[in-house]
């Protein structure tokens, strides 16, 4: 079982969105008894609140429907996940902050596994507009793909 654990700073627009998204990948590719996907929120402005409508919208269009809630990311985090996936800089200097010493948890910024626009933030869509949404979408939809691609080649026994 690989636990895969998505960050960004409200966990209601892009790290409820890549949880979805990834997990639809992951269903299409028959693969969800190895995996354990989740998504939290290096802030608590939003807890127990169900993603952003505009969140909803985007991946409700595309045939997902989104009901995680909203949470914290905590310190156990790190010892319940074997990668934990960043949005942006900021997420990933919050997230190493709380880091433990005894860390066994890879973390990454999810852009590293993009193809276009290698490294960059998964910018946040919070002060935009549906369209904002839309682009967030497709970076994720990529990024998810070649993050799975990744996991597959390097940490999955896919030999059954
Ligand atoms: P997220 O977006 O980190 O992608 O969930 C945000 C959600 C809420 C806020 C900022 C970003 N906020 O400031 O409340």
């Amino acid at each position: 079982m690989i636990k895969v654990l998505f960050v960004c700073l409200g966990n209601i627009c892009r790290s409820p969105l890549a949880e979805g998204i990834f997990r639809a990948i992951v269903e299409e590719e028959e693969l969800d008894h190895s995996f354990f996907i989740d998504s939290a929120g290096t802030a608590s402005y939003h807890i127990g609140s169900l993603p952003d409508e505009r969140t909803r919208k985007v991946a409700e269009d595309r045939g997902i429907k989104l009901t995680h809630k909203a949470r914290a990311f905590t310190t156990n985090d790190f010892y319940a996940f074997d990668f934990i996936i960043t949005m942006d800089e900021s997420n990933l200097s919050n997230v190493i902050r709380l880091m433990p010493e005894d860390n066994r948890a890879r973390i990454h910024l999810l852009r590293e596994f993009d193809s276009v626009g290698k490294g960059q933030a998964v910018p946040d869509p919070y002060y935009g507009d549906i369209s904002d949404f839309e682009k967030v979408h497709d970076i994720l939809d990529r990024s998810c793909m070649h993050l799975l691609d990744f996991i597959k080649a390097n940490h999955l026994n896919t030999n059954r």
